[in-house]
């Protein structure tokens, strides 16, 4: 991959991961993920965010600052808008081959380079309304705490108009050799979107009223770039992608897509059967639906779609006298993702004795859902249960429906 030029002044320079790792060790990265840098260049030069020395990330970044005529040695300040290790991962190394650079980031992140990096020298806190200036070309800083942890902010080049993000406006997906907006078509954009969706939910959700802060504060800025250190640089329609995480924003506690999200799991296929006449309930009133078998589906999958979804059903079994634990599992991360204010409906089969109601009565206590009365049955679901399932899911659907 070559640099990638913004303005006379600015370079994109990025790596693509394509790792099985999973990103922070949770989330499946199949379509891998892009990390994202920016080299501005005044009379002094600038790094914006670095790089984990992960799949070659940190020789792609200094062959690409190669390519601009820069070496690391070289560079007089590294800004750090945000201090997790994807971002920051490299900075010892970085930093031995530079022992001069000086390194920029909030009194928080300040602290963060000292814990993570043991680095006390070189270090310069800044705060909202400070600038950089690189001679010709001035940085400006905006603190934009917990998007996507509390040390967080963004940097602004108001020449070009480039907003220098960090995780906000990010996206998993690699990049390859088109980093702009404009390069890509319709339909790899709906990739795209996808991934956005996911990297959200994942992600930066459960700060979802941090980022309508941020962007709300951001809004005077004029801004003409999205540079964020993940996925797509947006010069072309910028606003596509900050109205997308406006959108993202609201589905924490709504409005969500008029959609249900069916999350199951069956041990031998009672509750399957349950799960088949409430479907077809569902498709009575025709509200789109996405399905998730757990455990199969990996966690971050299942997230995106109830992120977005004002409607959940819930289908499991009784496992010794409690939930279907990869449901349990599902529940926390609902629960620590703050997916709040749905329309919910949970059914489910017993064998020997019951006891997931009320374990799971207790997990999503929390989460403001308004439920739809639901289903439980012992062993096979009769024809009585069957029809009440599918009266249940139209219920439900009609519930997502009215809003
Ligand atoms: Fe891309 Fe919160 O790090």
């Amino acid at each position: 991959m070559k640099a990638a030029r913004i303005s006379d002044s600015i370079w994109a320079l990025h790596a693509d991961i394509d790792s099985t790792d999973r990103f922070e060790g949770i989330w499946p990265i199949p379509n891998g993920v892009s990390l994202n840098s920016y080299l501005v260049r005044g009379e002094k030069t600038a790094l914006i965010d670095l790089v984990r020395d992960w799949c070659g990330a940190a020789a792609n970044l200094t062959s690409q600052l190669a390519d601009a005529g820069i070496e690391p040695s070289s560079i007089d300040y590294l800004i750090l808008n945000h201090l997790e290790p994807d971002h920051t991962g490299w900075l010892a190394e970085f930093k031995a081959q530079n022992p001069g650079v000086q390194i920029i980031a909030t009194a928080k992140g300040i602290e963060l380079v000292k814990s993570f990096y043991k680095i006390d020298e070189g270090l310069r806190a800044v705060k909202s309304g400070d600038a950089l200036d690189l001679g010709g070309v001035t940085l400006h800083f905006e603190e934009t705490p917990n998007v996507h942890w509390p040390e967080t902010m963004m940097t602004f080049e108001p020449i070009s108009g480039t907003l220098f993000s960090c995780d906000a406006f990010g996206s998993y997906g690699t990049l390859g050799k088109r980093v702009f907006d404009d390069e890509y078509y319709a339909e790899e954009h709906a990739f795209f979107q996808g991934e956005s969706l996911r990297y959200y939910a994942n992600i930066v959700g459960s700060f979802s009223l941090f980022v309508k802060r941020a962007i709300q504060k951001l809004a005077p800025l004029g801004i003409k770039v999205v540079a964020p250190s993940h996925g797509i640089i947006w010069r072309e329609k910028p606003q596509t992608i900050i109205d997308r995480y406006l959108k993202y924003a609201d589905y924490m506690e709504g409005p969500q897509e008029k959609e249900i999200c069916v999350v199951w799991g069956s041990m031998y296929g009672n509750t399957k059967r349950g799960l088949e006449a409430l479907l077809k309930g569902i498709e009575d009133e025709r509200v789109p639906f996405s399905l998730h078998r757990v455990p199969d589906e990996d966690v971050s999958f299942v997230l995106a779609d109830a992120f977005k979804s004002a409607g959940i059903v819930i289908a499991m079994p009784t496992y010794e006298y409690r939930m279907f634990p990869p449901m349990a599992y599902v529940l926390d991360i609902f629960e620590r993702k703050h997916v709040w204010n749905r329309k919910a409906l949970r059914i489910g089969s017993w064998g020997w004795v019951g006891g997931a109601k009320k374990e799971y009565d207790e997990k999503v206590a929390s989460l403001k859902w308004t439920h739809v009365e639901g289903v439980e049955w012992a062993g096979a679901p009769d024809e009585a249960t069957l029809a009440l399932l599918r009266e249940r899911g139209r219920e439900l659907a009609r519930a997502v429906k009215a809003g």
